[in-house]
Protein backbone atom coordinates (compact mmCIF):
# COMPACT_ATOMS: atom_id res chain seq x y z
CA UNK A 1 0.00 0.00 0.00
CA UNK A 2 1.26 3.60 -0.98
CA UNK A 3 2.78 5.57 2.19
CA UNK A 4 0.82 8.28 3.03
CA UNK A 5 2.64 11.19 4.64
CA UNK A 6 0.85 13.10 7.70
CA UNK A 7 1.98 16.41 9.04
CA UNK A 8 1.44 16.97 12.68
CA UNK A 9 0.74 20.39 14.52
CA UNK A 10 0.40 20.73 18.28
CA UNK A 11 -1.74 24.23 19.56
CA UNK A 12 0.20 23.82 22.53
CA UNK A 13 4.37 24.40 22.75
CA UNK A 14 4.64 23.17 26.13
CA UNK A 15 7.13 19.97 26.86
CA UNK A 16 4.34 18.20 28.78
CA UNK A 17 1.05 18.73 26.41
CA UNK A 18 -1.51 16.87 26.36
CA UNK A 19 -2.00 17.60 23.13
CA UNK A 20 1.25 16.24 22.20
CA UNK A 21 0.87 13.29 23.68
CA UNK A 22 -2.35 12.39 21.79
CA UNK A 23 -0.39 13.24 19.12
CA UNK A 24 2.17 10.26 19.95
CA UNK A 25 -0.92 7.83 20.81
CA UNK A 26 -1.99 8.42 16.87
CA UNK A 27 0.92 7.77 15.87
CA UNK A 28 1.18 4.63 17.69
CA UNK A 29 -2.73 3.44 16.84
CA UNK A 30 -2.86 4.95 12.40
CA UNK A 31 -2.92 2.91 9.99
CA UNK A 32 0.80 1.42 9.35
CA UNK A 33 0.87 3.17 5.92
CA UNK A 34 0.84 6.55 7.81
CA UNK A 35 4.39 8.57 8.36
CA UNK A 36 4.40 11.04 10.49
CA UNK A 37 6.00 14.55 10.53
CA UNK A 38 6.08 16.91 13.28
CA UNK A 39 6.00 20.14 12.07
CA UNK A 40 7.67 22.98 14.60
CA UNK A 41 6.91 26.63 14.60
CA UNK A 42 7.60 27.53 18.27
CA UNK A 43 10.36 30.08 16.45
CA UNK A 44 7.02 31.72 14.15
CA UNK A 45 6.92 35.65 15.70
CA UNK A 46 3.62 37.14 16.15
CA UNK A 47 1.69 38.20 13.01
CA UNK A 48 2.77 41.68 11.86
CA UNK A 49 1.59 42.55 8.46
CA UNK A 50 4.62 45.16 8.24
CA UNK A 51 7.22 42.18 8.22
CA UNK A 52 4.69 40.09 6.16
CA UNK A 53 5.27 43.30 3.36
CA UNK A 54 9.21 43.10 4.17
CA UNK A 55 9.34 39.09 3.85
CA UNK A 56 7.68 36.34 5.41
CA UNK A 57 9.57 34.49 8.24
CA UNK A 58 11.63 31.51 7.39
CA UNK A 59 9.66 29.34 9.82
CA UNK A 60 6.20 30.54 8.10
CA UNK A 61 7.75 29.27 4.56
CA UNK A 62 9.19 25.87 6.52
CA UNK A 63 5.52 25.25 7.71
CA UNK A 64 4.26 26.09 4.22
CA UNK A 65 6.64 23.54 2.68
CA UNK A 66 5.54 20.94 5.22
CA UNK A 67 1.39 21.21 4.41
CA UNK A 68 2.39 21.17 0.48
CA UNK A 69 4.12 18.02 0.82
CA UNK A 70 1.84 16.03 3.04
CA UNK A 71 -0.68 14.10 2.25
CA UNK A 72 -2.68 15.28 5.70
CA UNK A 73 -2.38 16.73 8.19
CA UNK A 74 -3.53 16.30 12.24
CA UNK A 75 -3.61 19.32 14.60
CA UNK A 76 -4.20 18.36 17.81
CA UNK A 77 -4.98 21.65 20.20
CA UNK A 78 -6.16 22.69 23.68
CA UNK A 79 -8.68 25.32 24.08
CA UNK A 80 -7.91 28.63 25.22
CA UNK A 81 -10.31 30.77 27.05
CA UNK A 82 -13.24 28.62 24.99
CA UNK A 83 -11.64 29.41 21.72
CA UNK A 84 -8.09 28.38 19.72
CA UNK A 85 -4.75 28.05 21.43
CA UNK A 86 -2.84 31.64 20.51
CA UNK A 87 -0.13 30.14 18.64
CA UNK A 88 -2.29 27.95 16.50
CA UNK A 89 -4.35 30.83 15.47
CA UNK A 90 -0.97 32.95 14.80
CA UNK A 91 0.62 30.05 13.10
CA UNK A 92 -3.04 29.67 10.66
CA UNK A 93 -3.19 33.59 10.06
CA UNK A 94 0.92 33.50 8.75
CA UNK A 95 -0.08 31.00 6.46
CA UNK A 96 -3.01 31.91 5.02
CA UNK A 97 -1.43 34.95 3.84
CA UNK A 98 1.25 33.30 1.44
CA UNK A 99 -0.24 33.51 -2.17
CA UNK A 100 -0.45 30.02 -2.88
CA UNK A 101 -2.92 29.16 0.27
CA UNK A 102 -0.77 26.39 1.33
CA UNK A 103 -3.75 24.50 3.51
CA UNK A 104 -6.04 25.01 0.50
CA UNK A 105 -7.48 21.76 0.09
CA UNK A 106 -5.44 19.88 2.46
CA UNK A 107 -7.38 16.93 4.28
CA UNK A 108 -7.15 18.00 7.63
CA UNK A 109 -8.07 15.84 11.53
CA UNK A 110 -8.16 17.90 14.33
CA UNK A 111 -8.00 16.65 17.85
CA UNK A 112 -8.26 18.56 20.95
CA UNK A 113 -7.06 17.54 24.76
CA UNK A 114 -8.42 19.95 27.53
CA UNK A 115 -8.52 19.61 31.29
CA UNK A 116 -12.21 21.23 31.16
CA UNK A 117 -15.31 18.83 31.28
CA UNK A 118 -16.00 19.47 27.53
CA UNK A 119 -12.23 18.54 25.93
CA UNK A 120 -12.21 21.43 23.86
CA UNK A 121 -14.89 21.27 21.90
CA UNK A 122 -15.19 25.47 21.42
CA UNK A 123 -11.72 25.35 20.39
CA UNK A 124 -12.22 23.00 17.39
CA UNK A 125 -15.62 24.38 16.01
CA UNK A 126 -13.28 27.80 16.00
CA UNK A 127 -10.72 25.94 14.15
CA UNK A 128 -13.00 24.22 12.16
CA UNK A 129 -14.17 27.97 10.74
CA UNK A 130 -10.67 29.25 10.70
CA UNK A 131 -9.61 26.54 8.47
CA UNK A 132 -12.76 27.09 6.31
CA UNK A 133 -11.70 30.34 5.37
CA UNK A 134 -8.63 28.82 4.09
CA UNK A 135 -10.62 25.94 1.81
CA UNK A 136 -8.76 23.06 3.91
CA UNK A 137 -10.76 19.59 3.44
CA UNK A 138 -11.76 18.81 7.40
CA UNK A 139 -12.90 15.87 8.27
CA UNK A 140 -15.78 16.09 10.26
CA UNK A 141 -16.63 12.81 11.95
CA UNK A 142 -15.69 11.23 14.46
CA UNK A 143 -15.00 14.23 16.25
CA UNK A 144 -12.24 13.45 19.31
CA UNK A 145 -12.32 15.40 22.22
CA UNK A 146 -10.45 14.11 24.86
CA UNK A 147 -11.71 15.68 27.98
CA UNK A 148 -10.08 16.09 31.98
CA UNK A 149 -7.09 14.97 30.24
CA UNK A 150 -4.79 14.84 33.31
CA UNK A 151 -6.81 11.89 33.90
CA UNK A 152 -6.32 9.92 30.52
CA UNK A 153 -2.68 9.37 30.33
CA UNK A 154 0.15 7.79 32.54
CA UNK A 155 3.47 9.27 33.72
CA UNK A 156 4.89 8.29 30.34
CA UNK A 157 2.78 10.45 28.81
CA UNK A 158 0.78 6.87 26.85
CA UNK A 159 -3.08 7.37 26.23
CA UNK A 160 -4.10 4.83 28.85
CA UNK A 161 -8.19 5.53 28.49
CA UNK A 162 -9.60 3.05 27.08
CA UNK A 163 -12.55 4.37 25.39
CA UNK A 164 -10.05 7.12 24.20
CA UNK A 165 -7.85 5.05 22.53
CA UNK A 166 -11.06 3.97 20.47
CA UNK A 167 -12.25 7.01 19.42
CA UNK A 168 -9.22 8.23 18.37
CA UNK A 169 -8.45 4.68 16.17
CA UNK A 170 -12.28 4.67 14.40
CA UNK A 171 -11.00 8.83 14.00
CA UNK A 172 -7.62 7.47 12.42
CA UNK A 173 -9.00 5.17 10.15
CA UNK A 174 -11.88 7.47 9.31
CA UNK A 175 -9.32 9.91 7.90
CA UNK A 176 -7.37 7.37 6.30
CA UNK A 177 -10.95 6.80 3.91
CA UNK A 178 -11.10 10.79 4.07
CA UNK A 179 -7.65 11.00 2.54
CA UNK A 180 -8.44 8.61 -0.09
CA UNK A 181 -11.88 10.45 -0.84
CA UNK A 182 -10.29 13.53 -1.32
CA UNK A 183 -7.48 11.89 -3.49
CA UNK A 184 -9.89 10.63 -6.13
CA UNK A 185 -11.57 13.78 -6.72
CA UNK A 186 -8.33 15.42 -7.73
C1 LIG B 1 -4.55 30.34 28.63
C2 LIG B 1 -5.31 29.09 28.97
C3 LIG B 1 -6.68 29.04 28.78
C4 LIG B 1 -7.39 27.87 29.04
N1 LIG B 1 -8.72 27.81 28.75
C5 LIG B 1 -9.37 26.60 28.83
C6 LIG B 1 -10.70 26.46 28.32
O1 LIG B 1 -11.32 27.38 27.83
N2 LIG B 1 -11.26 25.23 28.37
C7 LIG B 1 -10.60 24.12 28.89
O2 LIG B 1 -11.16 23.01 28.90
N3 LIG B 1 -9.36 24.26 29.39
C8 LIG B 1 -8.71 25.45 29.35
N4 LIG B 1 -7.42 25.57 29.79
C9 LIG B 1 -6.77 24.41 30.42
C10 LIG B 1 -6.16 23.50 29.35
O3 LIG B 1 -7.15 22.66 28.83
C11 LIG B 1 -5.04 22.64 29.98
O4 LIG B 1 -4.05 23.46 30.53
C12 LIG B 1 -4.44 21.70 28.95
O5 LIG B 1 -3.63 20.77 29.61
C13 LIG B 1 -3.62 22.46 27.93
O6 LIG B 1 -3.21 21.61 26.90
P1 LIG B 1 -1.71 21.04 26.84
O7 LIG B 1 -1.58 20.04 27.96
O8 LIG B 1 -1.64 20.37 25.50
O9 LIG B 1 -0.76 22.18 26.98
C14 LIG B 1 -6.70 26.74 29.56
C15 LIG B 1 -5.32 26.81 29.77
C16 LIG B 1 -4.62 27.95 29.47
C17 LIG B 1 -3.12 27.97 29.66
Amino acid sequence: MKHLSIATLCGSLRKRSYNAMALQAAVRLAPSHMRFETIAYDYVPIYNQDVQEFSFPEGVLRVAQALRRCDGLIIASPEYNYSIAGPLKNLMDWVSRLPDRPFKEVPVALISAASGAFGGPRAQYDTRRVLAAMDALVLLKPEVYINMCNTKFDEQGTLIDPQTVRFLTDQLYAFDRWIARVALNE
